[in-house]
């Protein structure tokens, strides 16, 4: 029977499948008192408020999201045992981890809010830069934020229900989607401790979900009991290794479903221009959640084969709720799907609030228009928008609440609002199974890239300060495997990457759009000189 209206486990690539300083561009005087202003002076960056928990919070809140909980069937099902699942959950995981090593290394060195937005453009020119932004702020975040959003609300729906209900109308599911959405960012708009708390909060109850779920898997391994009476004792009879798929095509498809599970490595980097000491944090971040992230995915992996039989597993998108049924019964499935739910709603906040840190650097380079840089509910700035346009509600909100810096409201709302309309926008029409596919491809690039951008700066710039450096091996086990996985991908779908080609060009006009006026503003401003981004900025710092 359909259990859903969608794939549970994303899969990257599914149709491969053979089964520093801040700073004010425009308008603004390249001041001093101004390298540290956003909008009408305010900045977050001049508020380091984030600190190493924070920063686990974002990067472990936003990979555990949904795939350790459904995508252990395309892993088993694709390469036929046990064992070999477990090692592409290590594959997968170790492949991610170099990749995060290799944005600790960037990050450290090119401190800035927005991530590769500011590695690129030092490295690669300011157009790498943009049309990075372009995708990731059109596609890439809203995309997964809407993918995360509908899985959260089928488990949700799902838990309330009954696990078994054969299929949920989408719009029932989409419609808890949006109110969890419209939650969160309002959260993250209100206050930004808010969203941290949150976030480390339900960083936790993943631990221990995952943790519980590892202890109860050897529990019922041990006492060979469940609710349904005698337990799976496959593992036992089996060899962990027998059946193993000696085809290469299914090993990548099984590493593409490890790769969605594993995703979100990248978080911490965008917002690494708010941290009290990135040079130190950053690293350290990476280095902790990684390896903790592997363990517990392996772990649970192995709590699921010793509890389901290899043919459920394989036949399932919904992995922990039947762990938890075969366990504990309906009670089980239902605390299951719960925890499933909540674990995506936490990955949603992670993703909001370092989405919002994009959108909120693109609207400083100029990039995006000015007001998504702007920090509170109104504009200080003479020439923006003026105390005198403020409507009724926002006064009124301004007394109840402030807005005083670093207060209530000191948060990127207007870019927490593009960012929740455009995932709106994807939630509605969005289409699951081509969302994820331009996800894979046009995130893989770009990661891609910017791991090879390491390269080049090393070679470019070798004597830069870089606080944290990784082995020079990691980004190139990085972008080997990474660009081999994209080509498969390329060629099983010509099409789909035409179409992520053709998204990626028309950035390209509107890249020189953007920066002719802001150029233009700059002169005239300024009188003459060339437009300053803080990535330029930066570099005079240093060097
Ligand atoms: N790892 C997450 C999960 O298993 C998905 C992360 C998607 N990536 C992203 N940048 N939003 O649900």
């Amino acid at each position: 029977s359909t259990v859903s209206n969608f794939d549970f486990a994303p899969n990257l690539f599914p149709l491969s499948s053979s089964a520093a300083p801040g700073y004010t561009p425009i308008g603004a005087p390249t001041t001093a008192a101004h390298q540290n202003g956003g909008v009408g002076g305010a900045s977050l960056e001049k508020h380091k408020t984030l600190t190493y928990m924070n920063g686990l919070g974002l990067i472990i809140g936003l990979i555990i999201g949904s795939g350790i909980f459904s995508s252990p069937s395309q892993v088993n099902a694709n390469v036929g045992s046990p064992g070999a699942s477990l090692v592409v959950w290590v594959i997968a995981g170790v492949l991610a981890w170099t990749g995060a090593a290799s944005y600790a290394e960037l990050g450290g060195a090119i401190p800035l809010n927005g991530g590769p937005q500011a590695y690129l453009s030092k490295i690669l020119g300011e157009m790498a830069g943009f049309l990075f932004t372009w995708v990731a702020v059109l596609v890439l975040k809203p995309g997964s934020a809407a993918i995360i959003a509908i899985i959260m609300g089928e488990y949700l729906v799902r838990a309330f229900i009954g696990v078994e209900a054969e299929t949920i109308n989408p719009w029932v599911s989409k419609s808890v989607a949006l109110v969890g959405l419209v939650l969160l960012t309002f959260m993250n708009a209100l206050s930004t401790r808010l969203g941290t708390r949150t976030n480390d909060m339900l960083m936790f109850l993943k631990f221990i979900a995952l943790i519980g779920v590892t202890i109860v898997g050897v529990m019922v391994a041990i006492t060979g009991l469940s609710y349904s009476g005698p337990a799976n004792v496959e593992w036992k009879t089996h060899g962990w290794f027998e059946g193993t798929s000696k085809d290469g095509a299914q090993w990548a498809v099984a590493i593409y479903a490890g790769l969605w599970a594993f995703d979100g490595w990248d978080n911490t980097n965008y917002v690494v221009g708010e941290f009290r000491n990135p040079g130190r944090d950053l690293p350290r971040v990476i280095h902790t959640a990684m390896p903790l992230v592997i363990i517990c995915y392996v772990l649970a992996n192995m709590a699921y084969f010793f509890v389901l039989p290899a043919a459920t597993i394989n036949s399932t998108n919904t992995v922990a709720v039947n762990f938890g049924q075969t366990v504990f019964g309906p009670i089980g499935a239902l605390i299951f799907a719960l925890i499933v739910s909540a674990s995506c709603f936490g990955a949603l906040n992670s993703q909001t609030f370092t989405s919002s840190r994009l959108v909120y650097a693109a609207g400083k380079e100029g990039y995006l228009p000015t007001v998504f840089a702007r920090i509170g509910l109104r504009s200080t700035e003479p020439g923006l928008s003026s105390t005198r346009t403020r409507s009724w509600l926002s006064k009124r909100l301004h007394t109840m609440l402030g807005d005083e810096e670093a207060g209530l409201f000191f948060t990127p709302v207007n870019a927490l609002l593009l960012n929740a309309v455009l995932t709106i926008m994807y939630i509605v029409v969005g289409e699951f199974g081509e969302l994820l596919t331009f996800y894979g491809v046009a995130g893989y690039t770009f990661y891609f890239l910017t791991v090879l951008g390491l390269i080049i700066l090393r070679v470019k710039e070798p004597n830069l300060e870089r606080p944290y450096k990784t082995w020079i091996t990691t980004p190139i086990i990085f972008c080997c495997v990474s660009l081999f996985l994209l080509s498969r991908a390329v060629f099983a779908q010509p099409l789909k990457t035409l179409v992520v080609v053709a998204f990626v060009l028309v950035g390209i006009p509107v890249y020189f759009w953007r920066i002719h006026g802001r150029d233009q503003v700059t002169k005239r401003e300024i009188g003459g000189g060339e437009a300053a981004p803080s990535w330029k900025f930066w570099k005079r710092w240093t060097n």
